[in-house]
């Protein structure tokens, strides 16, 4: 087989051509060539959105919203074309829906401090599920807490599925919110969100759905969707770290309160009264992370060119690879069989503790994370303190699969 037929994966991708993207990929560490097999707890970054960000810097850098001066004007209008990019990227119908935020984590602090404060009173509940990260769980528990209201959590079965027939019997008058992960960042689930939200809507119920670990991984489209929230990470998606996008319904975020005070979320300020601006700058106060949104920007053109279907297919490629190949290791067990996954390979092995394994991957190059994945209900729900997760982005390919295998061989030999 030729080097550029191998390079090109059965799903058509050419995963030799997007690794060269990624200045990181083509160092050692320990010596050894690294494979980089942590993609969901953050992504590496393209050339293209590096460039992007110094071009920023170097050439454009001034406050948006502010000035009349040149640079401004061109700060700004970077900044509003990437929320463009981002609407078109989530399918979302306007870009007004579109909100600028840290990350997937701070698009569901401002709906539970926003909408939740706003609708939910005492003896409402809150719905997720059983297999929410931390930041899909304390959010809502802060609200509840504070309305006396109750947080529920729909079960997950042993496949670490939804068990949408008790989800659906969870929903009723007393509900205010559902709330959702697109993708399980430990078990790779995918959830059924469009049903869920069919479900929940047949009850006037308004859904939020967590796309951090989905946006990397498949084309989104919240009018699809139907979804009422969605919001998701750029540093997952091959962007910087310290920005996200929350999606919300017009109609919804027009009647939501701000979530914080300050420049840009104004129209007009005396002691005696504010009123606000109008969407999305209701949502953005103070200066917000400009370099971070054009290096988003930039991240999204990367995904968007090399094509969302090209990308999911090749890494359900590899999973599968992945999951029959470690399959076949005496005494491993995978966390997380869902018929339906993305990206995301859990697993345990006896006797050997996660951290251990994740030390001794290193040493051969391969970086994974090991520990509760900031999902401790769903290591309680398997019975396990911590798993080490593999989890797959663009560049990653069969041969580094190989790698891992062997390196989980030298581990377990190790503690044998
Ligand atoms: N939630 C991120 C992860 O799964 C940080 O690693």
């Amino acid at each position: 087989m030729s080097v550029a037929a191998k390079s090109v994966s059965g799903a058509g991708f050419d995963v030799e051509r997007a690794r060269a993207d990624f200045p990181i990929l083509q160092q050692k560490v320990h010596g050894k060539p690294l494979v980089y097999l942590d993609n969901a707890a953050t992504a590496q970054k393209p050339r293209a959105v590096i460039e992007a960000i110094s071009r920023y810097y170097e050439g454009t850098n001034s406050n948006v919203h502010r000035g009349v001066h040149y640079l401004s004007e061109q700060a700004t209008n970077e900044y509003e074309e990437v929320r463009r990019t981002a609407q078109k990227f989530l399918n979302a119908a306007d870009p007004r829906e579109i909100i600028f935020v840290r990350g997937t984590t701070e698009g569901i602090n401002l709906v539970a401090q926003s909408f939740g404060r706003s609708n939910v009173q005492a003896g409402d509940e809150i719905l997720i599920t059983g297999m929410e990260h931390h930041s899909n769980i304390v959010p809502w528990q802060i609200v509840s807490d504070e309305r006396a209201a109750t947080l529920r959590a729909a079960p997950i079965n042993d496949a670490g599925e939804l068990d949408l027939e008790a989800f659906s019997k969870m929903i009723g008058p007393k509900t205010k919110l559902v709330a959702v992960t697109h993708v399980s960042n430990a078990l790779g689930t995918v959830n059924p969100v469009r049903r869920m939200v069919e479900i929940a809507h047949s009850f006037q119920v308004p859904v939020l759905v967590d796309g951090a670990q989905a946006a990397p991984h498949m084309k989104v489209d919240v009018q699809a969707l139907g979804c009422d929230f969605y919001t998701f990470s750029g540093h997952k998606v091959y962007g910087p770290t310290g920005i996200g996008v929350l999606y919300g319904r017009a109609a919804l975020l027009e009647k939501m309160p701000p979530y914080q005070g300050g420049g840009d979320m104004i129209l007009s300020v005396t002691f005696e009264k504010t009123v606000y601006n109008r969407l999305p700058y209701k949502f953005e106060a103070g200066t917000p992370h400009i370099a971070g949104v054009i290096g988003l920007g930039a991240a999204l053109d990367y995904v968007n060119r090399l094509g969302l279907e090209q990308i999911g297919a090749h890494e359900s490629e590899l999973l599968r690879y992945a999951t029959d190949t470690l399959s076949a290791i005496p005494g491993l067990r995978i966390i997380g069989t869902a018929r339906d996954k993305a990206s995301v390979l859990s697993f345990t092995i006896e006797d050997i503790h996660p951290h251990d394994i994740g030390t001794i991957l290193d040493q051969q190059g391969v970086a994974i994370r090991t520990g509760h994945h900031c999902s401790q209900p769903v290591m309680q729900h398997f019975g396990v303190e911590a798993t080490a997760r593999a989890s797959f982005g663009l560049y990653n390919t069969k041969e580094e699969v190989d790698t891992l295998v062997r390196a989980i061989e030298r581990a377990r030999e190790v503690f044998e």
